[in-house]
């Protein structure tokens, strides 16, 4: 790959991207659309080698070798999740490998860019592609060398944890978006890696479970955005920590081996996901190149050898692919220089996809856009809307530098004359427990915390002392003294660097659910939290953890982590309790020990009700919390959001939601609201994009990547054998029958549509042409513009199976798309090319094609299928 020049990138300045790949043209002209399989896609060509890699292995001894192919500490750690030394003394680099895919997560600030299923929402393969850039560009900024991104795992599960993370549950559209995504990431020079193959699919027993799925559902539905992603050049893979049909993922031959690189020819390397090696000999003889994010296995390699097995020809062939990344991306031999961080171009892309993404839902008589009568009395209600919701949990997040809220872009945006009010409806912050609940002493502990010590990911962990630390804090060894609260924020923060601990009892006044929290900041980074709340010896909160612990996504609105759980207390009843704190060099010390009463509970709906009756009209920010390693127990809204947009909508007829989750969730409300926003989770600009499509500035324009179910039972994993699995099994039954594709096997209505998404405008369809090109179709029809402003409309093209189909076939599959931009009253010629790869299915280890006779579709969802046509396919 060529080496990329620094450079920024603005708005306009889209026109490097794309090459002959994937899906959408939006062209001011006729719309020429490629397959957007991307699996047809070139390997980007590769780059003059500069390095003779074979002489480079044959100087390297055997340890050498074998610490290119597993992670260490990094005694400089930037953040990163990942860190190999490299060979100074040969020129190969150590290397940083940061995570992804929503932003570069480092310790210094980078773009929060919005969740990749948004993203997915824009079905833009260019778009993704500037995504990528934006990555990019900051992950070589910031030091990294390599992105733990993109991810492409089908959602399977509505309610699986990551599913904010990835594309949507078509493969398709995975495929294109992906490959984008990558052309985007390695044009900038920092080499991605895709993940994780294959089959993880949920957080449920993730590390362990046994994905059991037929070849055909893989190769149809959980593999083409692997292989689009390989074809687009992406330089590394990440295995999977489950295990795929009894074997794991991080060692399984066929996969690894035979998928990846005898069919797909894949020259990149494949590392493990963190802890997922098993084994060394057998995993490095199935494909697994590099063991992340340590050696526990690797790192016997080299006496592995020694004694025979494996031979250290397997050693050599998996350095040499390392190697070769690295050359292709200039690193090795001195490296290359780094570009700066644009924040701006990426603060603008962020904005960009954020607004391309939302997904208008419903809009009942066009409540919106807001009108200026709205404006001038309306009413905002959650706590989302005061504290954004910008990104997802996990090794996904990102904080960003800063945030607007979409109360405070609102009321920008709005301008003079307008008048927003807002209550929260559900009080997620609570007050500090009060004196009278309380009985507690406190410790400040010697010490100051020690720096960095790497953690898994790489980042520094708590500690306590530091012999030589500074002297400051290592003074004295405080007395337990009484303490009334634990309310140390603003001007009564603690010392920077402090650490503290309170015990006691806790008792509550009246029986009740509280929601108990700790609530912190200016803690020193660790993996399990440094400010912890522990209530009856169980840790139920805690603040401050590098992948956010347990913290809510929702930020208190003075900026503090929120962590804690629901407890049922009795009235009079001391239940023990513990809250430790320690904080970090540099910030003070900020903790508060907090509660939402159940008598709040209901104090903070009323407020919200009264609000609502008095206001013309009223948006509901709504919110689910998506997080790697959990999946949500149920599709319901969390926190008791329902029973309050019930009774606001109940309050007022004009109401519009907000929504900001990262995949489907239930809406027993739906009929009772006018409009339904989705907004996904829209990164640091998401408070201005969200108001702009509020206010008219913006118009809808995404696409539903996932399937809404009216009711859980309705979702195809629904079978518990399916979802969780049982017995460490998921036995993924519905084969290929896969979010939409089982919503309309058996007409099964959904809440909302797979593709389905409104305008502030309205387009019509005409005209169908469907002909034979290069081994697939070509697909024209016109669209229309039929209202008054300009709007962005996604037409899809669907393939219908034959009548008699050689295996079961879903009813439908999405086979194309296209993104067109028109005018009021304009009409444009779309061409959408459908790649004969949506024409086949897989049979006995290779695709053939479904001949026949079989209608193509043309629509604004995969409901809403306007033009329809039958060709004869042979
Ligand atoms: C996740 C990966 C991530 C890695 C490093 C794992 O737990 O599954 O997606 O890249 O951690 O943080």
């Amino acid at each position: 790959m060529a080496e990329a020049p620094a450079r920024s990138i603005t708005r306009r300045d889209a026109a490097r991207l794309l090459g002959a790949a994937v899906a959408v043209a939006v062209a001011p002209k006729p719309v020429a659309a490629a397959a957007p399989s991307g699996a047809r896609a070139e390997i980007a060509p590769p780059r003059a080698r500069r390095t003779d890699v074979d002489a480079l292995l044959r100087r390297m001894t055997l340890e050498e070798k074998v610490s290119l192919l597993h992670g260490a500490s990094d005694p400089r750690s930037k953040g990163e999740a990942g860190y190999l030394p490299g060979v100074p003394r040969l020129g190969i680099p150590e290397l940083r490998l940061a995570d992804g895919p929503a932003g570069v997560r480092a310790t210094a600030a980078a773009t929060a860019l919005p969740a990749p299923v948004a993203l997915a929402a824009t079905f833009d393969a260019r778009l993704a592609e500037r995504y990528g850039a934006v990555m990019g560009r900051e992950g070589r900024a910031l030091g990294m060398d390599v992105l733990l991104a993109p991810m492409c795992n089908i959602v399977r599960v509505p309610q699986a944890g990551r599913n904010f993370e990835t594309f949507g549950e078509d493969p398709l559209l995975a495929a294109a978006l992906v490959a984008g995504e990558v052309r985007g990431i390695q044009g900038q020079g920092l080499i991605a890696t895709v993940k994780h193959l294959a089959a993880n699919n949920f957080e449920h027993d993730r590390r362990s479970v046994d994905a059991r799925v037929d070849e055909r559902t893989l190769r149809e539905i959980y593999l083409p955005a692997f292989e689009a992603a390989v074809r687009a050049g992406a330089g590394a893979v990440m295995a999977a920590y489950n295990h795929v049909n009894g074997v794991y993922a991080a060692e399984n031959r066929h996969l690894l081996t035979g998928v990846l690189r005898e069919e797909w020819r894949f020259t990149g390397w494949v590392m493990s996901d963190w802890h997922a090696t098993h084994s060394a000999a057998p995993a490095i003889t199935a494909g697994l190149d590099m063991e992340m994010p340590f050696g526990a296995h690797f790192a016997g390699l080299a006496a592995a050898v020694t004694s025979g097995r494996p031979a250290e020809s397997v050693v050599d062939t998996a350095v040499r692919r390392v190697l070769a990344q690295l050359d292709r991306f200039g690193l090795l031999g001195g490296g290359r220089p780094r570009p700066s961080r644009d924040a701006a171009a990426g603060a603008r892309t962020a904005r960009e996809v954020a607004l391309a993404g939302a997904v208008l839902l419903r809009n009942e008589r066009d409540l919106l856009p807001l009108r200026r009568a709205d404006l001038a009395d309306l009413a905002v209600i959650g706590p989302t809307a005061a504290s954004p919701l910008a990104g997802g949990g996990g090794s996904a997040r990102v904080l960003p530098v800063e945030a607007e809220s979409p109360l405070g872009a609102l009321r920008r945006q709005a301008g003079r004359g307008a008048r927003v009010r807002w209550a929260t409806g559900v009080d997620l912050e609570g007050v500090a427990v009060p004196a009278s609940a309380l009985s507690l002493r406190r410790t400040r502990k010697d010490g100051m915390p020690r720096a960095a010590e790497a953690d898994h990911t790489g980042g520094p962990r708590a500690a306590t002392d530091q012999p030589g630390g500074p002297r400051a804090a290592t003074d004295h060894l405080g007395k337990p003294q009484v303490a009334a609260q634990v309310d140390h924020t603003g001007a009564n923060a603690l010392p920077a660097g402090s650490s503290w601990t309170w015990t006691g009892t806790l008792t509550a006044p009246e029986t009740g659910d509280y929601d108990l929290g700790i609530q912190g900041a200016g803690g020193v980074p660790s993996f399990d939290g440094s400010i912890s709340l522990t209530l009856d010896g169980v840790r139920i909160g805690s603040a401050g953890a590098l992948m956010g612990g347990n913290s809510s996504l929702v930020a208190t609105s003075g900026g503090l982590t929120n962590a804690g759980a629901t407890v049922r207390l009795k009235a009079g009843r001391a239940v023990p309790i513990t809250i430790a704190a320690t904080g970090a060099a540099g910030t003070p010390l900020q903790v508060r020990l907090a509660w939402v009463t159940p008598g709040r509970r209901q104090e903070a709906l009323r407020e919200a009700v009264a609000l609502a009756e008095g206001a013309r009209t009223v948006l509901v920010f709504a919110f689910n919390e998506g997080t790697e390693g959990a999946d949500r127990t149920s599709l319901a809204l969390p926190n008791g959001q329902d029973p309050v947009i019930e009774a606001v909508a109940a309050a007022n007829p004009r109401t519009a939601v907000v929504l900001n989750t990262g995949d489907p969730v239930l809406m027993p409300w739906l009929e009772r609201v006018r409009s339904i926003l989705q907004m996904w989770y829209p990164g640091q600009e998401g408070g201005d994009a969200t108001a702009a499509l509020l206010l008219g500035r913006a118009c809808p324009a995404g696409k539903l990547p996932v399937t809404f179910p009216r009711r859980a039972a309705d979702a195809p994993t629904a079978p518990a054998e399916r979802y969780p699995g049982k017995g460490g099994t998921a036995l993924y039954g519905e084969g290929v029958f896969v979010g939409y594709r089982h919503y309309d096997a058996h007409d099964v209505e959904p809440l909302f549509p797979f593709g389905h998404g409104l305008s502030y405008t309205r387009f019509r369809y005409d005209d169908l042409a469907v002909s034979h090109a290069g081994g697939g179709l070509s697909v024209s029809f016109t669209v229309a513009n039929t209202g008054r402003r300009e709007g962005v409309e996604v037409a899809q093209v669907y393939l219908a199976a034959p009548a008699a189909p050689p295996v079961p076939m879903p009813p439908r599959a999405l086979a194309g798309f296209a993104r067109v931009r028109l005018a009021p009253g304009e009409r444009r010629r779309v061409t959408v090319a459908v790649d004969g790869r949506a024409l086949a299915y897989w049979s006995d280890g290779r695709w053939v094609t479904a001949g026949g006779r079989r209608t193509v579709h043309v629509g604004s969802s995969s409901r809403d299928l306007r033009l329809h046509q039958e060709v004869t396919v042979r």
